[in-house]
């Protein structure tokens, strides 16, 4: 499959399973499936076509992998209300750092405690563009390593310009927070005005700029300067969310929060943990 998505940039040019402009809602219809695994493109627009093949899949009494955050931004209260009156599962746990194991880390820190802040270096394309500018690049130079390293999203604006960003907060504000917000929700500022200057000045005061996501009675995205021993100011393509407990203080994870490996493990472990949930129904 690996080499036929490199070779024809198609998997469904595969010689012996490949189906060219197969529909996926016929698929769906077709196929005796338990779960349907998606990592179709991000539209931060109006989330498809990922939205109406997640739809579909929970009316039709299917569990839910995706990875893709744009459904989920727009509509994740909505969808998990469908999952759980179609008594099925809706799994998204690389939709937010990848393979970095980020919703499930702020379950267990919420473990007998309760979680009432959410901030993080939440996109390592912005991340890497103002490290690299901390480093004497211009933005665009920035920019332009960041898109051949493939950190960058398919539409660099999305990163650029805070949004996705915010797609992955407000997934975590509905599910660690309980807050039932949408994209529309956010304050979203990104860095495309945030100038070396600016950047230079924070650093002679021993500070940084990262691209902050941050909830806690509202959510908010903006370049926020903070102390350069702040565990936030990562550098380069990582990504670290703190999550502030009523109890129990700051808790912090950090690592690389893309890449199709890893995002690729974030798929098994929510396939697992679904497998592990019908199990435990059965018994
Ligand atoms: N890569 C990462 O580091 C990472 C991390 C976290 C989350 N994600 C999310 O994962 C998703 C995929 O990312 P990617 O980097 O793997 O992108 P990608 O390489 O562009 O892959 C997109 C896949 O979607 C398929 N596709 C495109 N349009 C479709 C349609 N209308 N119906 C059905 N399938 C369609 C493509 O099929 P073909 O094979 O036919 O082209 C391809 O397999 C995105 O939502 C992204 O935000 C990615």
């Amino acid at each position: 499959m690996i080499k036929t998505k490199k070779r024809n940039g198609s998997i469904s040019l595969h010689a012996e399973y490949g189906r060219p402009g197969v529909n996926v809602l016929d698929l769906l219809d077709e196929l005796d499936i338990d779960v349907l695994v998606d990592a179709t493109p991000t539209n931060l627009i109006d989330g498809e076509p990922s939205y109406t093949y997640i739809r579909k899949a929970l009316v039709s009494r299917l569990h839910v992998v995706t990875v893709n955050k744009g459904p989920l931004a727009l509509a994740l209260p909505a969808l998990k209300e469908l999952a759980q009156h179609k008594d099925v599962i809706l799994k998204f746990s690389g939709s937010v750092g990848g393979g970095l194991p980020v919703i499930e880390f702020a379950r267990q820190c919420a473990r007998g405690d309760k979680i009432v802040k959410i901030e993080g270096v939440l996109n390592g394309t912005t991340n890497y563009i103002i490290s690299r500018m901390e480093d004497g690049l211009e933005f665009d130079v920035a920019l332009r390593e960041a898109k051949e390293k493939g950190y960058a999203e398919k539409d660099p604006s999305l990163d650029i310009k805070g949004l996705d960003t915010a797609a992955k907060l407000v997934i975590l504000a509905n599910e660690i927070l309980g807050i039932k917000a949408t994209l529309i929700n956010v304050s979203i500022k990104g860095i495309e005005k945030l100038s070396r200057k600016e950047i230079n000045e924070a650093i002679r005061d021993g500070e940084t700029y990262r691209l902050i996501g941050r909830v806690d009675s509202g959510l908010e995205v903006k370049p926020t300067r903070i102390r350069r021993e702040d565990p936030l100011a990562i550098r380069y393509s990582m990504n670290a969310v703190s999550f502030t407990t009523m109890n129990s203080g700051v808790h912090v994870i950090l690592g690389r929060g893309a890449g199709g490996r890893e995002t690729a493990t974030a798929i098994l472990r929510d396939l697992i943990e679904i497998k592990k949930k019908l199990i435990e129904v059965k018994i």
